[in-house]
C-alpha cells in the first residue's frame, strides 16, 4: 500500500526543517546512476517519500521490476520491490517535480573529447526541473553532480531568468556534493559527511536537517554555493596529485634498481608521510575527469594551475608507460613482437565494482594491440557487452590458457584470489605483472612466476 501525501504548496517554507526531521518531505532524484540510485534508496530508507527519475528506459524498466540496473553489487539486495511504499520511478522529470518538495540532480558531468567540461546534462536536467517547478512554490533544487565553482549559478540562474522564475521566491537553489565511494560499504551515501552551499543561509541551514536524516556523519552548511562546489572538486584534485606523485616515483625507482613499494614502506614509518599506491592508471567518472573542471575554471580567471595540469598528465600517461614496460618484458622473455598473448585480470576501473568508465585497462590494451599483442580479459563484475570490441572475453578463468603474460589490472578479490599455481601451469610464458601492487611478489616468484609489478625492477 503506497503512502501518499496531499499537501498543495510543496516546497520550502518555515516548517521545512521540522518536516525534514520527521521525514515528511517528498524527495525527487534526477538521474539514477551510480550516485543517484543509492541516493534515492538512501532517502527512502531514511523515511522520505522518494521519486526517482532517469531518462534511460533500461534503468527505469529494471527498477520497475525491482532489479539492479548498475554494476555495483552492493545494491543487489537493496532495490525496493515493485509496488513498495514511498518509492516511485519514472522517466518524467515533470511528474516527479510536481510531486516533490526537493529535487536532487545527480546527472553526469563528463569531459568532451578535447577534455573540456561538458555541462549539457546539468543544463538540461535543471531546465526540465525548473520548467515544471512553477511560480511561487519554492521547490528546493539541489545539484549534487561534481562541478567547478560557479557552475550552478552560471548554468542554472540564466534558465530561471528565461523562465521568469526568481530564486528565493519561486525556487531555492543549493549545491551538496556527493562524496560516497561506490563498492565501499564503509563509505556509502548513509555514512559520508556532507557540505551544503546555498546563497540563502536559512535555506542552507534547513537542508542540514534533510541530509542529517540521510547520513550518520557530519552535515554542515558551508555558506556560498561556490564553496561547496570547490570543496568536491579539490578533493578529487588532491587525490589525482597524490596518485600522480607515486606513479611518477614508480617510473623513477625501477631505473635505480629500487622497488617503489620498498621506498614507500620505509618512508611511511614517518608520522606525517601519506602513503598512496601506484597503479596502471586512474579511472572512473571522478578523478580522471574532475581536475579538468578545476583547470578550466583556473584558466578562465587567468591562473595556470600548473601542478594540477602536470599531475593529470602523469596519470593520463601511465597506461602508455606501463605498456612500454610490458612490451619490454615480453621481448626480453623471447616473445616475438606481434605474437604475444596477454590476459588482463579485471577490466573495471576499480576493485569491487562493475564499472568500466575511463578504465586505464582500455588505453593500456590499445597501446599493446598497436604493437600486435592480442588481449583477453576476465572480469567477473562485467558483462561481455561492457568490454570493447577487439578484446577477447574469458568467461571461465579456469579454462584460460596459452598466455604469455597475466596483468592484474583490477584488484577485484576474485582476481587476486585465483588459483595462481593452476594458471601458471597453463601459461605459455610465465610472466606476471601486478598493476595494483596487491600481490606478494616474492611468493609469486617462488611459485615459478616471473613476478613483476608497477614500480618494481624488471624480472626477466
Ligand atoms: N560515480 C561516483 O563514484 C561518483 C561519486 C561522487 C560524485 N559523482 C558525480 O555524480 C554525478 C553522477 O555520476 P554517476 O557516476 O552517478 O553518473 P551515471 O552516468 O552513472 O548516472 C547518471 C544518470 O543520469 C541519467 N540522466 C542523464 N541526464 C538526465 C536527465 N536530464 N534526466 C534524468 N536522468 C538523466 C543517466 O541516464 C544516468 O543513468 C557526476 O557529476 C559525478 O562526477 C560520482
Amino acid at each position: 500500500m503506497k503512502q501518499e501525501r496531499s499537501r498543495k504548496n510543496m516546497g520550502w517554507d518555515a516548517s521545512f526543517a521540522t518536516r525534514a526531521d520527521s521525514g515528511d518531505l517528498n524527495v525527487g532524484i534526477i538521474g539514477l546512476g551510480y550516485v543517484g540510485l543509492p541516493t534515492a534508496i538512501g532517502f527512502r530508507d531514511a523515511g522520505f517519500n522518494v521519486w526517482g527519475v532517469d531518462l534511460s528506459e533500461r534503468i527505469v524498466n529494471a527498477l520497475h521490476e525491482g532489479t539492479n540496473p548498475l554494476g555495483d553489487p552492493d545494491l543487489d539486495d537493496m532495490i525496493p520491490a515493485p509496488g513498495s511504499d514511498r518509492w516511485h520511478i519514472t522517466r518524467s522529470t515533470a511528474e516527479a517535480t510536481a510531486e516533490c518538495d526537493v529535487l536532487i540532480v545527480t546527472v553526469p558531468t563528463p569531459v568532451s573529447p578535447d577534455l573540456k567540461p561538458d555541462l549539457s546534462y546539468v543544463e538540461s536536467a535543471g531546465r526540465a526541473v525548473f520548467e515544471a517547478a512553477g511560480n511561487g512554490n519554492r521547490k528546493v533544487v539541489i545539484l549534487e553532480s561534481t562541478v567547478y565553482p560557479g557552475v550552478t549559478a552560471s548554468t542554472w540562474l540564466p534558465i530561471l531568468d528565461e523562465l521568469g522564475l526568481e530564486e528565493g521566491k519561486d525556487v531555492e537553489v543549493a549545491y551538496c556534493p556527493e562524496r560516497f565511494n561506490p563498492g565501499d560499504p564503509n563509505h556509502g551515501v548513509r555514512q559520508v559527511a556532507r557540505v551544503i552551499g546555498c546563497s540563502n543561509p536559512e535555506v542552507g541551514e534547513s537542508l542540514v536537517h534533510l541530509y542529517r536524516r540521510l547520513t550518520s556523519e557530519d552535515v554542515r552548511y558551508v555558506g556560498k554555493v561556490e564553496v561547496a562546489e570547490a570543496t568536491k572538486v579539490i578533493e578529487n584534485v588532491q587525490r589525482d596529485i597524490n596518485i600522480a606523485l607515486v606513479n611518477e616515483l614508480a617510473q623513477i625507482f625501477p631505473e635505480l634498481d629500487l622497488d617503489v613499494e620498498d621506498v614507500l614502506s620505509s618512508a611511511a614509518t614517518k608520522w606525517n608521510f601519506h602513503r598512496y599506491t601506484p597503479g596502471i592508471g586512474v579511472g572512473g567518472h571522478c578523478i580522471p575527469v574532475d581536475p579538468y573542471y578545476m583547470m578550466q575554471r583556473a584558466q578562465e580567471v587567468g591562473v595556470p594551475a600548473e601542478l594540477i595540469t602536470a599531475a593529470r598528465a602523469v596519470n593520463r600517461m601511465m597506461p602508455k608507460h606501463v605498456s612500454g614496460v610490458l612490451r619490454d618484458l615480453l621481448y626480453q622473455s623471447g616473445v616475438a613482437a606481434g605474437e604475444g598473448r596477454v590476459l588482463f585480470l579485471g577490466w573495471s576501473y576499480k576493485a569491487g565494482v562493475g564499472d568500466a568508465r575511463e578504465t586505464p585497462a582500455e588505453p593500456l590494451s590499445e597501446n599493446l594491440k598497436d604493437a600486435g599483442i592480442s588481449i583477453s580479459t576476465w572480469d567477473p563484475y562485467l558483462a561481455a557487452s561492457d568490454i570493447p570490441e577487439g578484446i577477447e572475453v574469458i568467461d571461465d578463468i579456469s579454462s584460460a590458457d596459452g598466455f604469455d603474460m597475466v596483468v592484474l589490472a583490477t584488484a577485484h578479490k576474485e582476481c587476486v584470489e585465483i588459483d595462481w599455481s593452476a594458471l601458471l601451469e597453463r601459461m605459455r610464458t610465465p610472466i606476471l605483472y601486478d598493476g595494483r601492487r596487491v600481490l606478494d611478489l616474492d611468493a609469486m616468484q617462488a611459485m615459478g612466476w616471473k613476478a613483476n609489478a608497477v614500480g618494481s625492477p624488471a624480472q626477466y
